[in-house]
C-alpha cells in the first residue's frame, strides 16, 4: 500500500496497517520501537519499563498473568500499532488516566512513536484519531498527554488534533541531597504543614488557581490524594502537604508544596502556586523552608515545577538542582 494514502480510518489486510494492539503478539516489537524512538530522552523509568517490556514478551503471554499485575506495561494493552512486512512500525498507547473531579473519567496517551523511515506519512495521525476514538467508547471525557517542550512536530501533530496546551512544567533533580549552605528560611512568610481543615483550600489552590494544576495529567489529583498525608517507619515512606501563607491576609493559602518521600532513597517534590504570589520571597519560602527538613537530607530529590518561574529556579540552582527536562501538557476533552 502506498502510505501517502492514509486517511484517518485506515484498516489494511491481515495484520497489517492500522492495528487495535494485541500485547501477545506486539509487546517485544513495541518495546524495541520505543527504545529506538526514545533512547534519547529516556530515563530510568523508561528503561526499566522497556526491560520489563521485553522480558514479558520473552517469557509469552501465558506466564503473564504472574507478573503483570505490577507491571508498567499493563497498561499497553489499549491502544493501537501500525504493521508493516510483518513487524510493529508505530504504536500509541492509552492509559486509564483516573477521575478528575470536575471533567470525570479521563486517558492518558503515551509512547507516541513512529519509526524514522515511515514518518511523514500520516500514520502517527491515523493511530492517534482512532486511539481518541476508542478512549471516547470507553466513556473518557478527556485525554492527555505530555511532550518534550522543543519537540515541535510532535506539539503540530496534537494541536492539529484538537489538543490545547495547559502548561509547561520543569523537571528537576539532585544527586544525594546535601546543601552545603542551608537555605534562608524568609521568616516574614509563615510556611507550615498544611492542616486538616485546610483541605477544600489546597483542591481550590491546585484545581482552580496554580499554574501546575494541570500536573494532574500524571497523577489525577482526586480529593483522596489531596487529603493524603500519612508515613510509614518501616518502609521509610512519608506524605506531608506544607503550605506558605499569607501574613496579611488572613492566613490564605498561596502555595502548597507534596513532599512524597518514596523509599529511603528517593524524594519527590511537586509545587503548587497561586499566581496572585508575585512577592519573590514568597515565592522562595516554602521550598527554602522545606529544604531545610532533616529527612529531606541525604536522598536524591525530584522536583516538578512550573516552567520558567525566577525565584524559584534560582532555589532550585543554587542547592545543586539540575534541570532534566521541560514538557508541555496539552489535554483534549471528549465530546459525549
Ligand atoms: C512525532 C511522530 C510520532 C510523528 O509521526 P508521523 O507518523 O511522522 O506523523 P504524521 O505523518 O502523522 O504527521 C501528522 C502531522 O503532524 C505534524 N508533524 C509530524 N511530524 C512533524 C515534524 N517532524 N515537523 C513538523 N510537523 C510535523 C504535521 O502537521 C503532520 O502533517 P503533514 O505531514 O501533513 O504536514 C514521529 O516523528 C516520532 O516517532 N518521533 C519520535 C518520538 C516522539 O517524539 N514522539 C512524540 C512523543 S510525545
Amino acid at each position: 500500500m502506498a502510505a501517502s494514502t492514509i486517511h484517518g480510518r485506515h484498516h489494511t489486510g491481515h495484520n497489517e496497517g492500522l492495528q487495535a494492539t494485541q500485547l501477545s503478539r506486539d509487546l517485544g516489537q513495541i518495546a524495541e520501537l520505543i527504545e529506538l524512538c526514545f533512547s534519547a530522552q529516556m530515563d530510568a523509568g523508561g528503561r526499566s519499563a522497556v526491560r520489563e517490556m521485553k522480558m514479558l514478551s520473552s517469557l509469552g503471554p501465558l506466564l503473564w498473568p504472574l507478573t503483570l499485575f505490577n507491571g508498567t506495561a499493563f497498561g499497553l494493552g489499549l491502544g493501537y500499532v501500525w504493521r508493516e512486512g510483518g513487524r510493529v512500525i508505530g504504536n500509541v498507547s492509552l492509559y486509564r488516566g483516573g477521575r478528575h473531579p470536575w471533567l470525570g473519567p479521563g486517558f492518558l496517551i503515551a509512547n507516541v512513536a513512529v519509526l524514522p523511515e515511515y514518518r511523514r506519512r500520516g500514520i502517527a495521525r491515523a493511530m492517534m484519531i482512532e486511539t481518541l476514538r476508542l478512549a471516547q467508547q470507553k466513556q473518557g471525557r478527556w485525554v492527555s498527554l505530555q511532550v518534550e517542550a522543543d519537540n515541535a512536530g510532535a506539539i503540530a501533530l496534537y494541536r492539529e488534533l484538537g489538543f490545547e496546551q495547559l502548561e509547561t512544567i520543569s523537571q528537576w533533580t539532585t544527586g544525594y541531597f546535601r546543601p552545603t549552605v542551608l537555605p534562608t528560611p524568609h521568616d516574614e512568610w509563615p510556611v507550615r504543614i498544611r492542616r486538616r481543615g485546610e483541605v477544600d483550600a489546597e483542591m481550590d489552590l491546585i484545581y482552580n488557581r496554580a499554574r501546575v494544576g494541570a500536573i494532574a495529567w500524571t497523577r489525577p489529583i482526586a480529593q483522596g490524594a489531596v487529603q493524603e498525608m500519612a508515613s510509614n517507619v518501616l518502609l521509610g515512606t512519608n506524605k506531608e502537604h506544607w503550605g506558605v501563607f499569607d501574613p496579611d491576609d488572613g492566613g490564605r493559602l498561596l502555595g502548597v508544596l507534596w513532599i512524597d518521600v518514596i523509599n529511603w532513597v528517593s524524594v519527590r517534590l511537586t509545587l503548587f502556586f497561586d499566581p496572585a504570589l508575585e512577592d519573590p520571597n514568597g515565592r522562595r519560602a516554602l521550598l527554602s523552608r522545606t529544604l531545610r527538613l532533616a529527612h529531606l537530607q541525604g536522598r536524591r530529590i525530584q522536583i516538578e515545577t512550573a516552567a520558567h518561574d525566577d525565584p524559584v529556579d534560582e532555589v532550585l540552582i543554587s542547592n545543586g538542582f539540575r534541570k532534566v527536562r521541560t514538557l508541555v501538557l496539552m489535554r483534549k476533552q471528549l465530546e459525549d
